[in-house]
């Protein structure tokens, strides 16, 4: 358990470096396990996410050597290290149901299990508070391959003699079956294409390092990827993808707090949406050698916001945009397309002061110049690092609890925030 307590009033200015994306490395983690061999992950984020995945890929037999401290010999920036992940010729083919409880990612190791051992057995996952999130388009994609799926005593129960390419069309762009296809479609026999395929940046990081150790795919980045099976693949080193999402959260921050801040590392061609919507709002966002700067002189302008999978303005920003309309001039509507439950946390937002009225998918929030601090609870990792921005826009102290599910996504989140000028501490708390 650990609380952020958030002193509101500060403006966010200076630099803040981000590291890979939690999104793409535990599904390079996963990935590993397609070649006997060592394979290295560099920029892997130091969250609890990352743990868990270790430790998934630990009890089916590989070893995994997280090293925050030093990457090719140089100091490293903090946060960032890398995942050094021995795969052995025999794996074992059961995931643990706590581990992948804490952590849904988890079943991402479901399609190159099945591709190496021909068998999986993993559990029906828990993770965030954001809806359903149901895995019949994993079963359904995976099972035109010609796997045999059952669900028995909260197990998927996975097999297959040998996979066989075939093509798929996914009813919904989801990332995570996109990923599960991806990697077990690169052993398969012959071609598998996958149509609707996701297209985020985290599929491209994916795809790069799968082509690197000798997969065969074409179209990443598109909505069909189409790849040719392999005999095997080989080990590799590859450097993850920076992590838009916290790249985000900063320019976002930035924006509420009027305030002026680099974003090392960020990728402004993987946020174009969400940083348009900041320009829109009022604010300047330029590129620069290094990453990109959002400044922010004045109160935003209210802006309407719908989300939508990539290149769409992203789910996993949408409590940020929420954040923003509380404090922006005039009313905006937000809609959230991709999670139905997504907007369970806007009650603690309200208690922060916030007008915000919610109808089905869609918010109407009327903004307020300041909010008002409370003490609030994150349910999940993006609505948390939502009402931290929130509580940087609130008078006195709000306290945001359940502080351990936002950093399972935020690596160092309150020294970042520190950092940049904000009164920001995380606090172990220890009642249950
Ligand atoms: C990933 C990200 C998450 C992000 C999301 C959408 C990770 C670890 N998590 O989650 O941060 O918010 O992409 O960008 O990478 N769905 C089904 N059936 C399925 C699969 C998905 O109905 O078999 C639904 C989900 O309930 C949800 C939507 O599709 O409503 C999107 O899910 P998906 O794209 O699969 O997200 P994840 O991979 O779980």
């Amino acid at each position: 358990m650990a609380t952020f307590a958030v002193n509101g009033g500060a403006r966010l200015a200076g630099t803040a470096t981000i590291t890979g994306a939690k999104n793409s490395a535990l599904k390079l983690m996963a990935a590993a396990l397609l070649a006997e061999g060592t394979s290295t992950i560099h920029a892997v984020p130091e969250i609890a996410d990352v743990a868990i995945m270790s430790e998934v890929l630990r009890r089916l037999g590989c070893e995994v050597e997280l090293d925050y401290q030093l990457e090719a010999g140089a100091a490293l920036e903090p946060g960032m290290g890398s995942a050094r992940i021995r795969v052995p010729q025999r794996l074992g083919t059961e995931t643990d149901y706590d581990l992948v409880r804490r952590m849904r990612a988890a079943i991402c190791v479901l399609g190159p299990l099945l591709a190496r051992c021909g068998r999986a057995t993993v559990p029906l996952p828990g993770g965030d508070n954001i809806g359903s999130r149901g895995l019949d388009l994993h079963v359904a994609g995976l099972s035109r391959l010609g796997a045999d799926i059952r669900n028995e005593h909260g197990f998927l129960i996975a097999s297959a003699d040998a996979l066989v390419g075939a093509t798929v069309w996914l009813d919904f762009p989801s990332v995570g079956a996109t990923e599960n296809l991806l990697m077990a479609g690169v052993l398969a026999k012959g071609t598998t294409v996958i149509d609707n395929a996701a297209r985020e940046p985290e599929i491209v990081d994916l795809v790069s390092m799968l082509v690197a150790m000798g997969a065969k795919i074409d179209g990443a980045g598109t909505s069909t990827l189409e790849i040719v099976g392999v005999d095997g693949l080989q080990p590799v080193e590859h450097t993850t993808v920076p992590d838009r999402v916290v790249a985000g959260t900063l320019a976002y921050g930035a924006v509420m707090t009027r305030g002026d801040v680099h974003i090392r590392n960020g990728r402004t061609h993987h946020l174009d949406v969400p940083l348009g919507k900041l320009v829109d709002a009022g604010a300047e966002v330029t590129s620069t050698e290094v990453g990109f700067r959002v400044v922010m002189d004045r109160r935003p302008t209210a802006v309407d916001i719908v989300t939508l999978p990539y290149p769409g303005f992203p789910t996993d920003l949408q409590p940020m945009a929420v954040g923003l309309a509380a404090v922006s001039e005039g009313a905006s509507m937000i809609t959230e397309n991709v999670f139905e439950a997504r907007f369970m946390f806007v009650n603690e937002l309200i208690r922060l002061g916030a007008d915000v009225r919610v109808d089905g998918h869609h918010v109407v929030v009327r903004g307020h110049e300041r909010l008002s601090s409370a003490p609030v609870e994150a349910h999940d990792i993006r609505a948390g690092a939502g009402l931290v921005l929130a509580g940087l826009v609130a008078d006195g102290r709000t306290e945001v609890s359940g502080g351990q599910h936002i950093i399972r996504g935020y690596p160092d989140f309150a020294s970042q925030l520190r950092a940049l000028g904000a009164d920001v501490t995380l606090e172990p708390t220890t009642e249950a």
